[in-house]
């Protein structure tokens, strides 16, 4: 069961072009392609009549002709040419979602379209402040997408899923808070004077003891951005900031759920410093990805171990479980008002 009535991210805008996309999000199979005039669009990928996928078909100037029998449907899913007879059924009719794009991705609604408001977008304008460079990638995980979110609001595995990039012991060692906000979860990590982790030493340029800090700020039913920064040991944030040396970024993360068991994990790393290096933005992705590797091996591995088997609890959950349990709670509580709403 997916949360419906939110915005989602089904692709990089730069991905979606004069070319059928079919994507499945959320349980829904959709396609994604653009008019001529470059709007983009979003409908469901199947063909009322037989059910054949409308990405078997064809998009020629505006319009997607079904493969099978050759129907054809504007962008608004009405059925606009029926190949030998003139009269258009009212049923000829294909789902077209709400999608918006903003922050260099497309944004789909899949749940009612009149609650579906521009307004209500995510707020990801690292990914296009002028202010920001941003590292960006995708990887397909074979997991369900709160796995995700629970890495992402424990970042304690770092030190033993990451130990060649982002981690060492310093890391799990270092206590969580965790405070909700309005619909979001806030775990927050300070690692005091520790060594810098390879990747620290390399794209921050650190190369004495840092403080370092992490706050992911969680809000259902994928996004996380993670405030990651650090300083050179007992040095205020303040005075860093001043002298040019904190190394700030933000951590970006877009997941949107494939099915019960995959997801799409869209991830972007903003940094505000050393704008104009374009080398250091692409060992950044490089480094990134490599360590995002090393998530989906873990999370691929947990899903195989579970199978088709919903989570019912954990047996085990540890002080650095707050952040994940919490998330899981809010998401649980968006889903039984989804149920309560429906069921009115
Ligand atoms: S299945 Fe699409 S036109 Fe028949
Ligand atoms: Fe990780």
């Amino acid at each position: 069961m997916f949360l419906k009535d939110c915005w989602q991210v089904a692709a990089f805008a730069k991905e979606v072009g004069r070319k059928i996309l079919p994507r499945t999000l959320a349980g829904e199979a959709v396609i994604l392609y653009r008019t001529t005039a470059g709007t983009p669009v979003a409908m469901l990928d199947t063909c009322p009549h037989r059910f054949l996928p409308l990405s078997l078909g064809t998009l020629s100037a505006d319009v997607i002709q079904c493969g099978y029998h050759g129907l054809c449907f504007n962008r608004h899913g009405d059925c606009v040419k029926i190949p030998g007879q003139d009269r258009i059924p009212p049923t000829a009719k294909v789902t077209v979602f709400p999608i918006v794009e903003r922050y260099g991705f497309i944004w789909i609604w899949l749940g009612d379209a009149s609650m579906a408001h521009e307004s209500t977008v995510p707020n990801f304008h690292w990914m296009t402040n002028p202010e920001w460079v941003v590292s960006e990638g995708y990887h397909h995980i074979n997991a369900h997408y709160q796995l995700i979110n629970d890495n992402l609001l424990d970042l304690s595995h770092e030190t033993f899923v990451h130990p060649h990039t982002i981690g060492n012991h310093a890391v799990a060692e270092s206590p969580l808070t965790v405070s909700e906000g309005e619909g979001t979860v806030i775990a927050h990590r300070d690692i005091m004077n520790c060594e810098p982790p390879p990747f620290y030493v390399k794209v921050a340029g650190f190369s004495t003891r840092i403080d370092r800090w992490h706050t992911t700020i969680f809000t259902p039913p994928g996004f996380l951005v993670i405030e990651n920064g650090s300083v050179p040991a007992g040095m205020p944030k303040g005075e860093a900031r001043e002298k040019g040396i904190a190394r700030e970024r933000r951590v970006l993360n877009l997941i949107t759920p494939e099915t019960e068991t995959s997801s799409h994990y869209f991830w972007g790393i903003a940094r505000c410093y050393d704008l104009e290096d374009v080398e250091l933005t692409d060992y950044i992705r490089r480094e990134v990805a490599r360590t995002f590797d090393e998530d989906k091996l873990v999370l691929e591995a947990q899903q195989s171990r579970l199978g088709a088997n919903k989570i019912t609890h954990f047996p085990v959950t540890l002080r650095a479980d707050a952040g994940a349990v919490r998330g899981r709670r809010l998401i649980e509580a968006m889903l039984r008002g989804v149920s309560a709403d429906a069921a009115e």
